[in-house]
């Protein structure tokens, strides 16, 4: 598949790399921007409140399938959206997903270890599923539906939760990169 990135951190980069060692066929596009015209899906992740900076930067995105991995820190989304992805979808008109905003990109070179798959929760358009889904696959995710675009709202805020895992010590049972005799 032919995908493009917006960002090309831990985010873009890191899932850029998992999907080229899958086959994929991934566009690596930073701040300059660029043509996503070619790409199948599209992929956010620029900083959270850089979002309607880097889609007008991109030329070809209008109607493309988009999964944005953004998380909001200390901010709201863009003014009248209750998420991110939903400004997204205002941009581009076309299938769009939440994913990849809720497992840390520190942990991609160890996806693999858990005796069964990670899971990966993905919520949006039923006409974004088979890519958002083979994407997650392909990462090395089990994709887990978590409903319709306006629960992207309730996705983003999840990462607070996380976040409070990991700080209670327990991330590691969590993303069951634990000891296998402890998972
Ligand atoms: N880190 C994680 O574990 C994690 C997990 C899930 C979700 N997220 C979310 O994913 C997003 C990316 O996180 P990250 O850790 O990958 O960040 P990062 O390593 O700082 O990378 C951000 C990328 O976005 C680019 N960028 C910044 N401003 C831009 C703009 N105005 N237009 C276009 N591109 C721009 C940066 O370009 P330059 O290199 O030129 O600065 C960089 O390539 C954030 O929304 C974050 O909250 C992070």
């Amino acid at each position: 598949m032919k995908v493009a990135v917006l960002g090309r951190g831990n985010v873009g980069g890191g899932l850029a790399d998992l999907w080229e060692r899958a086959g994929h066929e991934v566009t690596r596009i930073g701040r300059e921007g660029g043509d996503v015209s070619d790409a199948k899906a599209v992929v956010v992740a620029v900083p959270g409140d850089a979002v309607a900076d880097a889609l007008d930067k991109v030329q070809g995105i209008e109607q493309k399938t988009v999964i944005d991995a953004t998380n909001i820190w200390g901010g709201d989304p863009p003014a009248g959206y209750s998420s991110n992805a939903e400004f997204v979808k205002s941009r581009t008109n076309g299938p769009t997903a939440k994913s990849f905003n809720i497992n840390f990109a520190a942990l991609y070179d160890r996806i693999s270890e858990p005796r069964s798959t990670p899971s990966n929760l993905w919520c949006g358009d039923e006409e974004a599923r088979q890519v958002v889904e083979q994407l997650n696959q392909d990462a090395g995710y089990e994709p887990v539906y978590a409903g319709p675009l306006e629960n992207a709202a309730v996705q983003e805020n999840f990462l607070k939760l996380v976040i409070g895992i990991n700080q209670g010590g327990m991330g590691q049972f969590f993303y069951r990169i634990a000891p296998p005799d402890q998972l």
